[in-house]
């Protein structure tokens, strides 16, 4: 059937309408959903009256009735007094059908008509509301799953922002004052020289870390002056002369601004390891529909086609990992190389994914 096919719920509330007329026909109908907090009714999708978005209260109206009771609600003719509700005009013929999966009850749908349809076109209008129930109930479960990928992303980002902040407040400062401690004793023996360089390195791998975890600059300056920020230092390390277009990308959600300074700081910290790079470009460049970080450097490059068609090289994980982030943005990674001709990666992501 098609209900089960609907791809989003206002689509599946559409569709309901109409496989209600197939079923019915009717001069004007309506579905109504249970809101979150489970205190109201709200008009999903309607026909033949401009109800949309119309919100009903918990109260004596027919529909909250039909909820209550589980069973549908047929009013025909003048007000009857035992619904509790008064009724200012007659009505023709209405249905109020209840849509019930096991013991939850997720809404309503409302049939007007000018007379009884006849009980078979209603035992099949209880059938497609069961139908409808058990749609609604998959799709609801579909939207806590993708809720529930999107939490744990963001747990993540947590984890990564407080592992963040204990190596930078944490043992970043204790290497530096012992490094400092050790340079200040005089004391020159070759193992005091063999610490105080060994310190020099764990200094500079905290701050490596720091760099692709989360720094405290992304937060406090925002994307292009932490990617700015990490660029210089690496070229200071690596000794490149480092060229920036950074166009300003306007304002991004934590996650979109983590992926791409992840992602791009990934491409630089291969520049550094693999490329013998004199000059290096980093550019941030906005479009109309994107967003595009680009990497380029004059090194040594590499042959991307011996990789096959996602050029990523076995047993390495940064291409890879750099693909995967960016694929939770709806982004891609393109990869330009020859041997000899140097290296540009290019980042792109949609801009509607970025907020
Ligand atoms: N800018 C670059 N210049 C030259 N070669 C590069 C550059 N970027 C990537 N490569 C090549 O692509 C390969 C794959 O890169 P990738 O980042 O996936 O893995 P890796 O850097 O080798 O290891 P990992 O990132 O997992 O520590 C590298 O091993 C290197 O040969
Ligand atoms: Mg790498």
């Amino acid at each position: 059937m098609r209900i089960g096919n609907a791809a989003s719920p206002e689509e599946l509330f559409e569709l309901m309408l109409e496989a209600t007329h197939e079923a019915v026909g009717y001069d004007s109908a309506s579905l109504m959903t249970v809101d979150a907090a489970g205190d109201a009714l709200i008009v999903r999708a309607a026909r033949g009256s401009r109800l949309e978005g119309t919100r009903v209260p918990v109260g004596p109206s027919i529909s909250w009735q039909a909820l209550e009771r589980r069973a549908p609600i047929v009013i025909e003719g003048p007000a009857a007094p035992s619904l509790g509700t008064t009724y200012t005009k007659d009505v023709p013929f209405a249905l109020c059908l209840p849509l019930v999966v096991g013991a939850k009850t997720l809404g309503v749908i409302n049939v007007n008509r000018g007379g009884h349809p006849g009980d078979d076109a209603v035992a099949f209008l209880r059938i497609l509301a069961d139908q409808a129930g058990f749609a609604m109930e998959r799709m609801e479960l579909y939207g806590d799953l993708q809720h529930f990928t999107g939490q744990l992303l963001s747990q993540e980002e947590e984890h990564r922002r407080r592992l963040a902040r204990d190596l930078h407040d944490g043992l970043a400062p204790i290497l530096v004052s012992a490094h400092a401690q050790l340079q200040s004793a005089a004391v020159d023996s070759e193992p005091v020289q063999k610490a105080t360089a060994l310190l020099r390195r764990a200094i500079r791998e905290t701050r490596e870390i720091l760099g692709t975890v989360r720094p405290a600059t992304l937060d406090d300056l925002g994307l292009v002056a932490a990617l700015s920020a990490a660029a210089r230092d690496m070229a200071d390390e690596a000794g490149w002369t480092l060229e920036e277009a950074v166009d300003d990308p306007g304002p991004l959600s934590r996650e979109a601004e983590s992926t791409l300074y992840r992602v791009a700081v990934e491409a630089l910290n291969n520049v550094k390891k693999h490329a013998a790079a004199h000059e290096v470009r980093l550019a941030l460049l906005k479009t109309e529909d994107t967003l595009e970080i680009d990497v380029a450097d004059d090194g040594h490059g590499f042959a991307t086609e011996q990789w096959g068609e996602a050029g990523i090289r076995p047993g390495h994980f940064g291409l890879l990992g750099m693909r995967e982030r960016l694929a939770f943005l709806g982004g891609l990674l393109k990869v330009q190389s020859k041997p000899g001709e140097g290296t540009t990666i290019r980042i792109v992501v949609p801009r509607d994914r970025l907020r």
